[in-house]
C-alpha cells in the first residue's frame, strides 16, 4: 500500500479527553462548578442531562484502554480532576483517588499507550470557586500546591504535563458571554482570571523545573483560532488583529514567550481593565514559558470592522473592535453549525514557526461534532465518513506543515468516545467510539477502525 502523506516516525496518534467530561461523579470526589451549577441550574444543560456518569469511564477504564489500543492510539490525553484528588481543592488528598489515577496511567503504560496528563479542564473545585475561583491569588498558590502534589505522584509514569486546556474558555465562558459558572459578565473580572491563570501556569512551570525536578516535559493546550479579516482594507486589518491579540496572543504569547503583546496592555489599560498584578510577577512569567503546546482546533475566526461604534457608556467588551464575519461560501459542518476550514490549522503552524520560536507542538483537539449521529447507523455501527474526511482533510495541512519544517509531533483528535459536553451535555457527539448512554455499551465508530490504519501506516 502506497503512503502518500507519511508523518515523521515516533508520530503520536491518539486522541483526549477530560476528567469531567468522561470520569462519571462518583468516588470520593468533592464537587466542582460543574457539579454546582448543574444542582442549582440543570435546566442550562442539553436535555437536563448532568455530569454524574457522563461514559463511566471510573468503571471502565480497562475496556475502554482496550478500545483505544484496537484504534491504534500510541498516546492518549486525560485530565486528573484537582476536586478528586484534592476534595477541598487544598490539603488533604484522597487515596482512593491516587489509586484510581495510578491504576489508568499503569494500564495505559501496560498497553504502549503514553499518558499526556493535563492539569485543569475547566473544573474547579467548588470550594475554591466559593473563595472567587480564579479571581483569587489564593487560589492560584493552592493550584500550585495541587500541580506539586500531582508531579510527585505521578511524575514516575506521566512525561507529559500540561497545566491547562484550552484556558481562556472558561474566561469566555465564566466571565464574558454566560456559558460557564459563575455567570459573570464583566471584562475587568475576566481579565484578571485570564491573568491569574496565565501566572497559574507558569508558577506551576516553576515548580515542576526546580522544586520537584521531572525529566518530562510541561507545557499548556490552547484553543488557537486563527483570525481572519473580511478583506485586506486596514479597518478589517486592525479589527482582526486584535480579535487575534484577545483571543489568541493573550494566553499564547505570556505561555510561549512569557509576556504579554504590549497592544494589548495598552487596550486593556485605554478601558480600566487591566488586573491586578503583583511585583515579581512578570519576572516568573519570563522565566517559565513552555516545553511544548497543544493546539486545539475546530474554526477558525473571521472578523470585519465595526459597523456601528460602540455605546461608550456600555460595560467594555472585546467585540467593541470587531464585528463577526460570515463569510458567504465558507464551508459548514451542517451537522454541528461550526466552519469547517482545514488548512487554518497549517496557518496555525506556520505562525508558530515563525513567530514563536518553532515551539514543539502537537495538535491536542480536533474534531467533528455532530447531532443525532445515530441516523447513520448501518449494521450497528456509526458509519462516520464526515469525520474521516474532516480528519483526513487536516492531517494534509498538518503534514504540509511538517513537510514546510514545523515541530509538530502528533496529532489528537477530539475525543475518544462520545462524552459529556458540559452545558451541551451529549447533544454532539465527537467520539471514535459511541457510547449508548444508557447502557454505556460502547462500539466502534467507522472512524476509529480507519484511524487504526493511519496509526499503524503512520500516514494514508
Ligand atoms: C474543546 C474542549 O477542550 C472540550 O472540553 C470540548 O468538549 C471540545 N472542545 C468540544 O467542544
Amino acid at each position: 500500500m502506497t503512503v502518500e502523506y507519511k508523518f515523521p516516525e515516533g508520530f503520536w496518534w491518539g486522541s483526549a479527553t477530560s476528567a469531567t467530561q468522561i470520569e462519571g461523579a462518583t468516588g470520593k470526589k468533592g464537587k466542582n462548578i460543574w457539579d454546582h451549577w448543574y444542582e442549582v441550574e440543570s435546566n442550562r444543560f442539553f436535555d437536563n442531562v448532568g455530569p454524574e456518569v457522563t461514559s463511566d469511564f471510573y468503571h471502565r477504564y480497562q475496556e475502554d484502554i482496550q478500545l483505544m489500543k484496537q484504534t491504534g492510539h500510541n498516546t492518549f490525553r486525560l485530565s486528573i480532576s484537582w476536586a478528586r484528588l484534592i476534595p477541598e481543592g487544598r490539603g488533604q488528598v484522597d487515596q482512593e483517588a491516587v489509586q484510581f489515577y495510578n491504576k489508568i496511567l499503569d494500564e495505559l503504560i501496560a498497553n504502549d499507550i503514553e499518558p499526556f496528563v493535563n492539569l485543569f479542564h475547566f473544573d474547579m473545585p467548588l470550594a475554591l470557586q466559593e473563595e472567587g475561583g480564579w479571581e483569587s491569588r489564593a487560589v492560584v498558590d493552592a493550584y500550585v500546591e495541587y500541580a506539586k502534589e500531582a508531579f510527585r505522584l505521578f511524575g514516575d509514569k506521566v512525561k507529559k504535563w500540561f497545566t491547562f486546556n484550552e484556558p481562556i474558555v472558561p474566561v469566555e465562558g465564566g466571565y464574558l458571554y454566560d456559558f460557564h459558572y459563575p455567570n459573570v459578565v464583566d471584562a475587568r473580572r475576566a481579565a484578571q482570571v485570564a491573568y491569574h491563570t496565565a501566572l497559574a501556569s507558569a508558577k506551576a512551570i516553576e515548580v515542576f523545573r526546580t522544586v520537584d525536578v521531572q525529566d518530562g516535559k510541561i507545557g499548556i493546550v490552547l484553543n488557537l483560532t486563527p483570525s481572519y479579516p473580511r478583506s485586506n482594507h486596514p479597518a478589517d486589518l486592525k479589527a482582526s488583529r486584535i480579535a487575534d491579540l484577545f483571543f489568541n496572543r493573550s494566553f499564547l504569547d505570556p505561555a510561549v514567550l512569557g509576556e504579554y503583546p504590549q497592544e494589548l496592555v495598552d487596550i486593556l489599560g485605554e478601558h480600566g481593565q487591566l488586573p491586578e498584578t503583583q511585583p515579581g510577577d512578570a519576572e516568573i512569567l519570563k522565566a517559565n514559558t513552555v516545553d511544548i503546546l497543544g493546539v486545539n482546533y475546530y474554526q477558525p475566526r473571521r472578523v470585519k470592522a465595526k459597523e456601528h461604534l460602540p455605546n461608550p457608556h456600555s460595560p467594555f467588551m472585546p467585540e467593541w473592535y470587531f464585528d463577526h464575519y460570515e463569510m458567504p461560501g465558507r464551508k459548514m459542518n451542517i451537522y454541528r453549525g461550526w466552519e469547517i476550514y482545514e488548512k487554518g490549522l497549517y496557518d496555525i503552524m506556520i505562525n508558530l514557526k515563525e513567530n514563536y520560536g518553532n515551539i514543539e507542538s502537537f495538535v491536542s483537539e480536533n474534531g467533528m461534532g455532530v447531532q443525532d449521529e445515530h441516523r447513520f447507523l448501518q449494521d450497528g455501527q456509526i458509519q462516520d465518513d464526515y469525520r474521516i474526511e474532516f480528519v483526513q482533510e487536516h492531517l494534509k495541512w498538518l503534514h504540509r506543515a511538517i513537510q514546510e519544517g514545523c515541530n509538530t509531533k502528533g496529532y489528537h483528535m477530539w475525543t475518544f468516545m462520545d462524552n459529556w459536553s458540559w452545558s451541551n451535555a451529549y447533544k454532539n457527539r465527537y467520539g471514535f467510539v459511541s457510547v449508548n448512554i444508557d447502557t454505556q455499551e460502547r462500539t466502534v465508530k467507522k472512524s476509529g477502525e480507519w484511524f487504526k490504519q493511519v496509526a499503524e501506516n503512520n500516514g494514508f
